[in-house]
C-alpha cells in the first residue's frame, strides 16, 4: 500500500516507481549531495565489479561505472521495471559501456555477475518486507571480504525536507500514523538497529556514520514555490490530497511554499537533511 505509513517494494514496482519516473530528474538533483558522499566514502577502484542495489534511475551506478573504468562494471538492480529501462536509455545516451541494469527484487534475486566486490545503494534498501532475509541475501551477493555501503535516512525528525511538509498535510487532513517498522524511507533511521541486523545477516566491521547535508528540494535551482509543489506531488503522501475539498489544496501549498521559504538560498533550496552511511564487510 503507498501512502503516507510505508512504501513496500510493491509499490515501487508499480505507482511509486512510476512516480518516481515522473519526477526523475528533479529527485536525482535533489540527491546529488548524498550520491557523492556515498561514492566519497566507498572509495570505488578501478577493474571493480559493483552491484547499486535499488538503483531507480541508475545516477550512482553511471558515477560508479566511470569510477571502476575500464576494467570495472557495474550492474544496477532494481524492483521497478519502467526505472530499469529508462536507466537503460541513459546509460546508453551517455555512452557508458560498462554498466547495465536488472529488473528483479534485491531481496532474493541473484544478478549476473554475482558474487561482486562491493555493493553500494543510496536510499535503495530500507523497503524489504522482511529486511533480515533481504539483508543475509545481499550479504551472499557479495565476494568473501567484499564490502557494502549503504546510505540511508536517518529519522523523520532530521528530515525536515519531507517531515516539514507531512506535518503541514496532517494539520488538515487525517494521515496514519507513520510505522517505524513499515518498509519506507525511514525504515533503517535507527542506526544501532542497522546494525544488529546486518550483523545477524551475517555482515562484520559494521561502521556508521552520520551524513548531513542540504538538500535542493525541487531539482537545482528551485525554490520555496517549486519545493512544495515538488513534494505535494511527488512525495509518498501526496496521494492524500486527491479528492481534498475545494481549496484545500491551495490553502496546504501556501504553508507548504512558507515553511519552504526559510530554506531559500540565492543558489537555490537547501533543505536541511540527515542520512547515515553504513558500511560493512562480508
Ligand atoms: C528512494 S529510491 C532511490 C533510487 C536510487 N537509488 C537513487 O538514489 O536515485 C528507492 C529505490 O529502491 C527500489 N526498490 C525498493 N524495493 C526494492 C527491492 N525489494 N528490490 C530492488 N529495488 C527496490 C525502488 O524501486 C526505487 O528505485
Amino acid at each position: 500500500m503507498s501512502n503516507s505509513q510505508g512504501t513496500s517494494g510493491e509499490d515501487w514496482a508499480d505507482a511509486r516507481g512510476a512516480l518516481w519516473l515522473a519526477e526523475l530528474d528533479s529527485y536525482e538533483q535533489m540527491l546529488e549531495p548524498l550520491g557523492i558522499a556515498l561514492l566519497d566514502r566507498a572509495a570505488l577502484q578501478n577493474g571493480q565489479h559493483i552491484a547499486d542495489i535499488g538503483c531507480g534511475g541508475g545516477r550512482t551506478s553511471r558515477l560508479a561505472a566511470h569510477l571502476v573504468a575500464p576494467s570495472g562494471s557495474v550492474h544496477g538492480i532494481d524492483i521497478a521495471p519502467m526505472l530499469m529501462d529508462e536507466a537503460t536509455r541513459r546509460a546508453e545516451a551517455a555512452g557508458i559501456g560498462n554498466v547495465r541494469f536488472s529488473t528483479g527484487d534485491a531481496a532474493s534475486f541473484v544478478p549476473e555477475g554475482a558474487p561482486f566486490d562491493r555493493l553500494i545503494s543510496r536510499l535503495g534498501v530500507m523497503f524489504f518486507a522482511d529486511p533480515e532475509a533481504a539483508f543475509t541475501h545481499l550479504r551472499t551477493l557479495l565476494v568473501e571480504g567484499g564490502r557494502a555501503d549503504f546510505m540511508v535516512w536517518a529519522s523523520p525528525q532530521d528530515n525536515v525536507w519531507m517531515s516539514g511538509a507531512r506535518a503541514i498535510v496532517a494539520e488538515h487532513i487525517e494521515l496514519p500514523t507513520a510505522d517505524p517498522m513499515a518498509p519506507g524511507p525511514f525504515r533503517l533511521a535507527d542506526p544501532d538497529a542497522t546494525g544488529s541486523l546486518l550483523h545477524k545477516a551475517g555482515f562484520s566491521q559494521i561502521d556508521i556514520a552520520a551524513w548531513h547535508g542540504a538538500i535542493p528540494v525541487g531539482g537545482s535551482g528551485s525554490d520555496a514555490a517549486k519545493a512544495a509543489e515538488f513534494s505535494l506531488r511527488a512525495f509518498s503522501f501526496a496521494n492524500v490530497l486527491e479528492g481534498a475539498e475545494p481549496g484545500l489544496e491551495e490553502t496546504i501549498r501556501a504553508k507548504v511554499t512558507a515553511f519552504f521559504q526559510q530554506f531559500e538560498t540565492p543558489e537555490g533550496m537547501a533543505v536541511p537533511a540527515k542520512a547515515w552511511l553504513v558500511r560493512a564487510a562480508a
